[in-house]
């Protein structure tokens, strides 16, 4: 069976970084048709648009999404593109590796970011000079779609700490809502789980990320506190990210175009390379995806490593000593 893959590498180091899990993927015994699609700043400046819609159709057709990175355009194409396939829930790993010099070597995190409202709905106005607002949309279907896939997800990957994020002592009607909600699915399903509010669930997570496990957050909650999670691991150079819905999902590294070292080849290819291992296990191929993660964790132990992690080599020297492996 082929698998259409729809391959979006966008602006910057998502140039450099998606044609070395494209490398990967092909290593593979599975049979892979890739797709091109151009998205981004350089489009815009050459189009007039940053999200061609014959790029939209290659994503909705495609049988999966994998996305590198987009620049200042970034709210005009993965916002769309993660509607385009319908994604619901962001998965959002945040795993300290043996061998990586981590702020919290005991961090193993998965955060499930809502994916389609709370103040990413897009709802914003100048209501006049100097005055904005910007709607917060929080559903019941949403929220219990979310609250499910991540009790469901902790489940089936072995996580005992489920936590659910929220700001209802402030929010009440929005995130008393989600928490409510969500506390509703936890207690049909007789899970254990804690709720956290998500201010002192940032400080929590740096002093002792080891006594979580799945978060489940609203969507800007979840954007920022895997970020934060970053830090705990070596930086954003090793996030990857799932974007899930129905019958479609994008994968994504969590980081975005990095100018500051594009076009250096020194991006650290991880973050996307095990972006590629979720696409795998998506598709079925969890076998595939562990032997992907296995590479990805010997060369993060033992070497090469790209400078973010203090090394001196080329994001083509890591991606063929992950290839070497595999
Ligand atoms: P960023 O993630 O691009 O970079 C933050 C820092 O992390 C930079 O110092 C960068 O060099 C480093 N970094 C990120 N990925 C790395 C990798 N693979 N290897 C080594 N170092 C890495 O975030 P920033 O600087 O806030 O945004 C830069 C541009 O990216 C902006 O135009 C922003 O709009 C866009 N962006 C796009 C996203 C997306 O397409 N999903 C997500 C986040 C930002
Ligand atoms: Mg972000």
């Amino acid at each position: 069976m082929t698998h259409e893959i729809a391959v979006i590498p966008g602006d910057g180091i998502g140039q450099e970084v998606t044609p070395a899990a494209v490398d990967v993927l092909e290593q593979l015994p599975v049979d892979f048709e890739f797709v091109y699609g151009e998205a981004g700043d350089a489009v815009l400046e050459d189009r007039g648009e940053a999200l061609p819609e014959e790029t939209r159709e290659i994503a909705a057709d495609a049988d999966a999404t994998l996305f590198g990175a987009a620049g200042e355009t970034a709210a005009d194409v993965i916002l769309p593109l993660r509607s385009v396939v319908n994604s619901f829930a962001n998965v959002r790993p945040a795993r300290a590796y043996p061998g990586l010099d981590a702020v919290q070597p005991d961090t193993d995190l998965v955060f499930i970011r809502e994916n389609t409202e709370g103040v990413y709905a897009g709802i914003e106005s100048e209501i006049t000079d100097g005055v904005t607002t910007c709607t917060r949309v929080i559903t019941e279907e949403a929220s219990r779609d979310i609250a499910e896939f991540g009790f469901e997800y902790a489940t089936e990957n072995g996580f005992e700490d489920v936590t659910i994020a929220h700001k209802a002592n402030v929010m009440r009607t929005t995130d008393g809502l989600f928490l409510d909600v969500a506390q509703q699915v936890g207690d049909e399903r007789g899970a254990d789980y804690d709720t956290a509010l998500m201010d002192a669930l940032a400080m929590h997570l740096i002093q002792r990320p080891e006594d979580y496990g799945v978060v489940i957050c609203p969507n800007l909650a979840g954007d920022m506190l895997s970020d934060l999670a970053a830090g705990l691991v070596g930086g954003l150079g090793l996030l990857p990210s799932a974007n899930i819905g129905p019958d479609n999902a994008l994968f994504e590294p969590v980081h975005g175009s990095a100018p500051d070292i594009a076009g250096e080849g020194v991006a650290n290819p991880a973050a996307m390379i095990l972006s590629a291992a979720m696409l795998l296990d998506h598709l079925g191929y969890g076998e595939e995806g562990d032997r992907v993660r296995e590479a990805v964790e010997g060369v993060l132990d033992e070497g090469p490593r790209t400078p973010d992690l203090g090394g001196d080599a080329s994001t083509e020297d890591v991606t063929d000593a992950i290839i070497d492996r595999l």
